[in-house]
């Protein structure tokens, strides 16, 4: 085991879909993956491996924000070698054409974070998506009528501002959304030389005040599932 997944070397499959909550993960496990099996229930963190048609595929939980969620990033990559991760959550909107249960394709992730800084000492990292996966997500969009948005989301290491307009300086410079990991996601995936995606529904909107009910919120999510499935 690695220090906060209890699974066996093997056990993990090379591309794992990474919802920040673990309930999650047992869902898409449980819904989407025929035999799934449960490698992990270290601090709640749900982690399933199981087969989508025919292909060997692991969901894990990764928590909320950069911190934990880089701690299931990282040794997913160096204890369990795993390859292709695709991170699937909600978001927040913060453009008007940007509306709830929308999914968005992550081009980009800005961030609140102090992660690169302390790496880049007076110079800003720009985290991107992996190109395939990018392209593979978008095509599958494509090919099976599901309207997708791509772009820059901001990964903020704050769900609740003091401020409520402090999000139209993101919005003014094009950023479609917030949420809360993507940013970890890329970079990490950067430094280790392995492909990720960030798959996001949004659940709110920061120009609206709109949100889902937990029922909307399920079947945007089936979708962007079967998306990130779809990469596969
Ligand atoms: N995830 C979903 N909605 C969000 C928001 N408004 N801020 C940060 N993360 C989110």
């Amino acid at each position: 085991m690695s220090t906060h997944i209890d699974a066996e070397i093997g056990e993990i499959a090379e591309t794992v879909l990474l919802p920040g909550d673990p309930l999650r993960a047992k869902w898409i496990a449980e819904t989407f993956l025929e035999n799934p099996f449960c490698y992990n229930e270290v601090r709640g963190m749900y982690g399933y491996t199981g087969t989508y048609k025919g292909k060997r595929v692991s969901v894990q939980g990764s928590g909320m924000g950069i911190p934990s969620a880089m701690i299931y990033y990282h040794e997913l990559i160096n204890d369990y070698g795993v390859k292709n991760m695709i991170r699937v959550g909600s978001a927040g909107s913060y453009q008007i054409d940007v509306k709830i249960r929308d999914i968005v394709l992550a081009m980009a992730a800005s961030t609140t974070s102090g992660i690169n800084n302390s790496r880049f000492i007076n110079a800003d990292y720009s985290p991107t998506a992996n190109f395939e996966l990018f392209m593979k997500a978008a095509t599958f969009a494509k090919e099976n009528n599901i309207p997708i948005k791509a772009g820059n989301v901001l990964s903020s290491d704050e769900f609740y501002e003091d401020d409520p307009n402090a999000y139209k300086q993101w919005a003014e410079f094009g950023v479609l959304c917030v949420e809360m990991e993507a940013s970890g996601l890329y970079t990490v995936a950067a430094r280790y030389n392995v492909k990720a995606l960030a798959i996001l529904t949004i659940s709110d909107s920061l120009v609206t005040g709109e949100r889902t009910s937990s029922l909307e919120r399920e079947s945007s999510f089936r979708q962007m599932i079967e998306i990130a499935l779809g990469v596969l």
